[in-house]
């Protein structure tokens, strides 16, 4: 194995204990960073996500409110709860767990977010001032940002570098390739109907793996020396452990290793720092109302 393996959890270890350190520098100025947190249903994942998160808030000292209702809730009571949270001067940042149910519209909740407490950065008008130059959003999507935060940990250059995204999901996909472009890369994004996908990202200096799908990416695709960005967490069957299942990325992390330049792990790659960002915006939302502008 060639590759240097990019370790997430490290970075994010390192960026949480700054985290810590902000919050109890709020705290001591009388205002406790708080999160909260809006979801539907009871998708196993979603709630899996939902307890990090959670876990993650008390560890640096962020107030957390989780407000969990039933997948048949009707949308005017999940929207209601999003307005509830924006009028709570104890809630600096609100997050909506997706998926929602099919019957709740996603772009009207998302809607309903106000700006300034926009923490996942994906209501329109966020997405919009990504997307658009010489403007910028109140904040980012974890996800993305998180990858970018990983790049930047291991020096990797973006200016004119040759930046390929494998998804075009709202969470991941899109938003990293406009942040890629935002820092200057020139950026192809793969899809399910794409047609040519190991040829494209052979031309890749970084790649960014986030298609859902558990070992999607082969060594043999990789131009030598890529960074490449595992964002998958996909559920394989194995026997050998005790839970009967291992999670694995959307990248054939032992035939890329042997090629890339560097390569994240899953787990503890992009996960934690997913978590880590959000966490990140959430301090950034309390001292922007308390008026230290970041
Ligand atoms: N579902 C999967 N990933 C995410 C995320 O980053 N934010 C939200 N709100 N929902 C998700």
């Amino acid at each position: 194995m060639g590759a240097v393996v990019i370790d997430g959890q490290a970075v994010a270890d390192r960026l949480q204990a700054q985290i810590a350190e902000q919050v109890s520098r709020l705290r001591a100025q009388g205002v406790t960073p708080g999160l909260g947190v809006v979801m539907a249903g009871d998708n196993p994942a979603s709630q899996q996500y939902v307890r990090m998160k959670r876990r993650a808030c008390e560890r640096v000292g962020i107030h957390s409110v989780v407000e969990i209702v039933d997948a048949s809730t009707p949308q005017d009571r999940v929207r209601a709860l999003v307005e509830q949270m924006n009028a709570d001067p104890a809630i600096h940042g609100i997050l909506v767990q997706l998926p929602l149910p099919a019957h709740v519209d996603e772009a009207t909740i998302l809607s309903a977010v106000s700006l300034e407490k926009d923490v996942d950065g994906f209501h329109p008008v966020n997405i919009g001032a990504l997307a658009m130059k010489g403007r910028e959003p109140s904040f980012t999507p974890a996800t993305p940002t998180g990858c970018m935060a990983l790049l930047e940990a291991h020096g990797v250059p973006l200016s004119g570098a040759n930046a390929v995204v494998i998804g075009r999901s709202n969470i991941v996909g899109l938003p990293m390739a406009l942040m890629l472009m935002k820092a200057n890369a020139t950026v192809t994004v793969c899809h399910s109907r794409t047609r040519n996908i190991p040829e494209i990202v052979r031309s890749a200096d970084v790649v960014i793996a986030a298609i859902g799908q558990p070992f999607f990416v082969k060594g043999e695709w990789l131009k030598p020396g890529a960074v490449v960005i595992d964002v998958g967490t996909n559920r394989v069957d194995d026997p050998t452990t005790e839970r009967g299942y291992r999670i694995v990325g959307d990248v054939d992390f032992d035939s890329a290793a042997q090629v890339a330049g560097a390569i994240s792990k899953v787990p503890g790659g992009v996960g934690p720092m997913t978590i880590t960002m959000l966490l990140s915006n959430c301090v950034k939302a309390a001292q922007r109302a308390l008026g230290q502008a970041s």
